[in-house]
């Protein structure tokens, strides 16, 4: 039996792949910030765990809490949006350090705890960024300070892959989703867009590492 670890699964992209995964019959570790979240995730078969992207020593407890000691998959999927103005309007502190903190410095905390289990198993560690991220696609500052805290999680992904050369590191673009984040205008179901993402990260092999891939299979520019 394979075992998962998907961080930030009270919700949206993270619930889909827990409820994916455990249906394809893997064991699934799965955090959320409630009691109540944290009920439900267990409810549903997962095993519980809290993190909370925000508080301090949260990421090493999560590494101190996690029985598991190779993990085939994990998923950083925690993620926030902060503002949606551009570069019109500075932000406030409190909102880049609230998007900084769950969107990049959540990952790399969590790197170093979770790298070398997942290297154990020779796994894959996808985080889940955003074409909003992407320097090379970028035609406006919308979403300013989500759009950096993105491209600093992809820098974040691409240069830690150098260091655990045995685990295959990839930021992935799940598409523009209908979750809370993504609106119900959005184009992709949480079923494809994660059914999409679980079917590239099976494809993937050691010479992905580094890299950015959309949940369609495409390779994604920078
Ligand atoms: N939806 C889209 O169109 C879209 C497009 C591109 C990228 N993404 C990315 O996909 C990921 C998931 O997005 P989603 O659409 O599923 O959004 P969502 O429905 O808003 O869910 C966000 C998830 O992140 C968790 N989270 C937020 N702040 C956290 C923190 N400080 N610590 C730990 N967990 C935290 C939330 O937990 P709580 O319930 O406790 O708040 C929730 O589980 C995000 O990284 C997002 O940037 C989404």
């Amino acid at each position: 039996m394979q075992t998962a670890l998907i961080i930030g699964a009270s919700r949206g992209i993270g619930r889909e792949f827990v409820k994916q995964l455990l249906a394809a019959k893997w064991t699934v570790h799965a955090t959320a910030r409630t009691d109540a979240d944290l009920s439900e995730l267990k409810k549903s078969g997962a095993h519980p765990l809290r993190f909370d992207a925000t508080e301090v020593g949260s990421a090493d407890s999560l590494g101190s809490n996690l029985a598991a000691s190779a993990l085939d998959l994990v998923v950083y999927v925690a993620g926030t949006f902060g503002m949606e103005s551009g570069a019109s309007s500075a932000p406030a502190t409190s909102t880049f350090d609230q998007v900084m903190h769950t969107n990049v410095l959540g990952a790399m905390q969590t790197i170093p705890l979770m790298a070398p289990r997942v290297e154990a198993a020779a796994g894959k560690f996808l985080f889940i960024t955003s074409g909003m991220g992407s320097i090379a696609e970028a035609q406006s500052s919308m979403g300013w300070v989500y759009r950096a805290s993105k491209a600093a999680l992809n820098m974040a992904v691409h240069s830690a892959s150098f260091d655990y050369p045995k685990a295959t590191f990839v930021a992935m673009n799940p598409g523009w989703v209908k979750t809370d984040m993504g609106g119900p205008g959005a184009p992709t179901s949480v079923t494809a867009s994660v059914a999409g993402m679980l079917k590239v990260a099976s494809q993937l092999t050691l010479k992905d590492s580094g890299s950015f891939h959309s949940y369609d299979g495409k390779k994604w520019p920078w």
